[in-house]
């Protein structure tokens, strides 16, 4: 029997024009099996589609919310799919869900601090759970590893700032998450890395939101804007590298950014 492919799990795919869908299709390309989860099923079924027909094989793993339980059933629904070859390993994770509330202090209700912490902190660690008892159960590979658990950061990981209050704690969370498990796995030669992406990314829905006039310059200036497929290249550098050089931590950003 041919050894079992690699399996990358993506969470947070929305309509998969932003980073998750850019990594799915990327890493499709490179042999990976893909497992989408996401709210939105019928974007969902419309990814896993396309990722198809390009020849590649993904499945959609379509949820109604990101609570802990949720999420820890969707994992093990992955972990028992049939694929067209049999069975696959989960190799890559990438915990990509996120959820945002810019508004200033006195704004932010209660249900935007739950929301916050639902997806942001007890989505993701019901999310490494799963993956680190997947990856346990995976040989060591010829690169030393048993799998690579990679995290979407923001520029708010790192610094609050005027709207961002119920923002920063969920991604200040999801950072100090990521470092522990990269401390605590590493010597399982499970491979653990956060990505600070800072700067705006371009998806339908952020592009969306630019004003009228802004459109076609966030559109098409890479000096500006990160580039979903870019980021995903570094995802996959990141899942690439051997135990011997293992980064965290990473930032992007456009060139032209101002911080
Ligand atoms: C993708 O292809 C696989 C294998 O051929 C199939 O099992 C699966 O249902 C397809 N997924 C979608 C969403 O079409
Ligand atoms: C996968 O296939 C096995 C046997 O071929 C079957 O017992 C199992 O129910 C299938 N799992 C799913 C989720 O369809
Ligand atoms: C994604 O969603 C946006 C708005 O939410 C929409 O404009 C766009 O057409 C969608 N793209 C795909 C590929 O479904």
């Amino acid at each position: 029997m041919s050894s079992p492919k690699p399996i990358l799990v993506v969470a947070g795919v929305g309509n998969s024009s932003g980073t998750g869908g850019a990594t799915a299709r990327l890493f499709a390309k490179h042999g990976y099996l893909v497992a989408l989860v996401a709210r939105n099923a019928d974007n969902l079924k419309a990814a896993a589609e396309e990722i198809n027909k390009s020849g590649g094989e993904a499945a959609a793993f379509p949820i109604s919310n990101y609570e802990y339980s949720t999420v820890i059933n969707v994992c093990d629904q992955i972990k028992t799919h049939n694929w067209s070859n049999g069975k696959g390993e989960i190799r890559v994770a990438l915990f990509n869900s996120g959820h945002g509330v810019w508004k200033p202090f006195l704004d932010v209700t209660e249900q935007d601090i739950q929301e916050n912490v639902q997806v942001n902190i007890l989505a993701a660690f019901a999310f490494s759970r799963q993956a680190i008892l997947a990856f346990k159960e995976n040989k060591i590979d010829e690169k030393g590893r048993r799998g690579t658990l990679l995290f979407t950061g923001a520029t708010a990981s790192l610094r609050g700032n005027v709207v961002t209050s119920g923002f920063a704690t969920g991604k200040f969370a999801l950072r100090a998450l990521s470092q522990s498990l990269s401390k605590e796995f590493g010597k399982e030669n499970i491979h653990v890395a956060h990505a600070i992406i800072d700067g705006g990314i371009l998806t339908d829905r952020t592009l969306e939101r630019q004003p009228g006039n802004a459109k076609d310059n966030f559109q098409n200036n890479l000096d500006i804007r990160l580039s979903p497929e870019s980021i995903a290249e570094s995802y996959l550098y990141l899942a690439n590298q051997d135990r011997s050089a293992w980064t965290w931590e990473l930032d992007l950003r456009p060139a032209h950014e101002k911080w």
